[in-house]
């Protein structure tokens, strides 16, 4: 009922600023789960990919596959990396743990995101702070590499943020990207990564991988939710988390949804 009403708001920006502050707000503040790390969709890798070993096994595997095989694409070490929607920071310990760059910041939009990551994660090069990806508090060329994990669907204007990509990139930096988007709006997405000047290196289909990360964890995500969330939200959460035969789980299957992985670089 609550979503059929708000449907018609969701085309602009204003509303879609608003339902992401208010949205994640309300999961850091609500759900402060420790071990709960992530927020994407999760990654089941190609069989060309090299393993990922772990010493420990992740409660998040998939997801932090996500994160993992996505930074694969360009060299992290003793680089100064800025994520943007870092969300509660899972991603960005184990890159800023894995991969050793001499500086990691985590931006988020939400201030509750951003103390939980703060709270969560103690790694020596990594820190998390505040901002907007389409007001991003940093200077021009300043950092090596750009990374966006499932994040920017829910900007106000995905051309605003790919203007700051731009100006806080090096020249020769990179943009490292993943996210969704129905498929009749992949189109504009495409348009918006062609107009931006940065050029594009890789772009591929990742929603096979998608779907089979979804299968493989399923029986865990849910086990998490029925845990974590209260009873009477269960149902809501199942669909935002994307379970096995949630909306975005089917819409995946049949297509009408597709996941994307971006490398692009800033000419020097
Ligand atoms: C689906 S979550 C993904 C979080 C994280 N990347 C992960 O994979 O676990 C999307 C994140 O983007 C953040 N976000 C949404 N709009 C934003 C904006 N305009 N600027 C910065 N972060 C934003 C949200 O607060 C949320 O933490």
């Amino acid at each position: 009922m609550i979503k059929t009403l708000l449907y018609p708001f969701k085309r602009f920006a204003w509303f879609k600023r608003l339902n992401a502050k208010v949205t994640y707000e309300l999961l850091a503040k609500h759900i402060p789960a420790q071990d709960w790390h992530f927020m994407n969709y999760g990654y089941d890798p190609n069989a060309n990919e090299t393993p990922l070993v772990l010493d420990e096994v992740p409660m998040q595997r998939y997801p932090l596959q996500m994160y993992h095989y996505l930074a694969a694409k360009t060299n992290l070490a003793n680089q100064t990396i800025l994520e943007v929607g870092s969300g509660r920071g899972g991603g960005a310990r184990h890159l800023a743990s894995f991969y050793k760059p001499s500086s990691y910041t985590g931006m988020d939009l939400a201030h509750h995101a951003v103390d939980l990551a703060n709270q969560l994660h103690n790694v020596p090069n990594l820190k998390f702070i505040q901002g907007s990806a389409e007001k991003i508090p940093l200077a021009d060329s300043s950092i090596d590499v750009v990374i966006n994990v499932e994040s920017c669907h829910a900007y106000g204007s995905v051309d605003e943020f790919l203007k700051e990509v731009k100006r806080v990139l090096k020249p020769g930096g990179h943009f490292l990207m993943v996210d969704f988007r129905y498929a009749v709006d992949m189109p504009t997405l495409k348009n918006q990564l062609a107009n931006c000047g940065l050029t594009m290196l890789e772009e591929e289909n990742i929603t096979p991988n998608v779907i089979k990360a979804i299968e493989q964890e399923d029986d865990k995500k849910k086990e998490r939710i029925q845990r974590l969330i209260p009873t009477k939200w269960q149902k809501l959460f199942s669909e935002f988390a994307g379970v096995v035969g949630s909306k975005f789980y089917n819409n995946l299957k049949d297509e009408t949804r597709y996941y994307y992985r971006y490398v692009m670089v800033k000419n020097s």
